[in-house]
């Protein structure tokens, strides 16, 4: 059966219809899954309710080597490669971030399921770091060109954890370990698939190395405001379901926590990705 193929937004994201998931899909169906996530950058398919656990890693190890659930957070009971993102738990990483940058090498995609959803909001939002970069002004993509930015965790899992009430404070010690992670990626990665460069920051790069921490900061929101321009993102309003897959090597993400104490629950399979190389290797 061939693929029914919808753009959602006009510069990244696109919904496939036609295909019921698992692991025992056609190659020609994967090998097309595959070129629309590189052209899309997101791709979607709603109403997969007959995927479980194993059927989502199953689908997953389609296009990759699925990793283990989180360098930190332990994974789903019985499934070692599901991240449980169960948002009444204390989740809360509501920033623009580009999938566990704070490893040497970053997962390449992400394979997220929707179990349950809030009646209203709780939407995720995926920006394209492609045409980000190309946006950005000559003078601008030179001197990103040639930057280099230290990624980690500590920086993040603090903040929020810092920033939170003492309750779900509590919550977030339970379920993060306390092991920081940081790695150093060029802020312009090549693709290895089709060659475009685009932009490596979000929320775990800490610092521009060699940089004072004021300058760091100032660029990094400079090019950070680029990224997450809405002309630059695309919305989804999840039901129960639906199943996206980012390419990791060509977006940022985020929640939309605008649901309280509402129960909102998502599985995530990661797959196994490289060392990001730069304009220069
Ligand atoms: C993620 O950051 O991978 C999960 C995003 C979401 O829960 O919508």
């Amino acid at each position: 059966m061939s693929l029914n193929v919808t753009p959602v937004a006009g510069r990244i994201g696109a919904e496939i219809s036609g295909v019921r998931l698992g692991g025992d899909l056609p190659a020609g169906q994967v090998a097309e899954i595959r070129r629309l996530l590189l052209t899309h950058k997101v791709v979607f398919f709603r109403s997969q309710w007959h995927l479980g656990e194993e059927e989502q890693v199953a689908f997953a190890r389609l296009l990759g080597e699925p990793t283990g659930a989180h360098p930190t957070v332990p994974a789903l009971h019985g499934n070692a490669h599901i991240l449980d993102l169960d948002y009444s738990a204390g989740q809360k990483v509501d920033r623009w971030h580009t999938d566990v940058t704070f490893v040497d090498r970053p997962p390449l995609a992400s394979v997220l399921r929707a179990i349950t959803v809030p009646p209203a909001g709780g939407d995720t939002l995926w920006a394209n770091t492609v045409t980000a970069y190309e946006n950005l002004p000559e003078a601008l993509r030179d001197l990103v060109d040639r930057l280099r930015a230290v990624h980690t965790n500590q920086f993040d899992y603090a903040r929020v954890a810092a920033s939170d009430d003492p309750e779900r404070t509590k919550k977030y010690a339970e379920v993060f370990s306390a092991t920081t992670y940081e790695t150093e990626h060029p802020v312009v990665r090549v693709h290895p698939e089709t060659g475009e460069r685009s932009i490596l920051l979000g929320d775990f790069a800490k610092r521009i190395s060699g940089l004072s921490a004021q300058t760091s900061a100032s660029i990094i929101a400079l090019v950070q405001e680029q990224v997450t321009q809405v002309e630059n993102t695309v919305r989804w309003r999840w039901s129960p379901g639906d199943v996206a897959v980012w390419d990791n090597r060509a977006t940022q993400h985020r929640v939309v926590h605008d649901f309280g104490d509402q129960a909102r629950r998502l599985h995530r399979v990661t797959i196994a990705g490289d060392v990001p190389e730069g304009v220069d290797g």
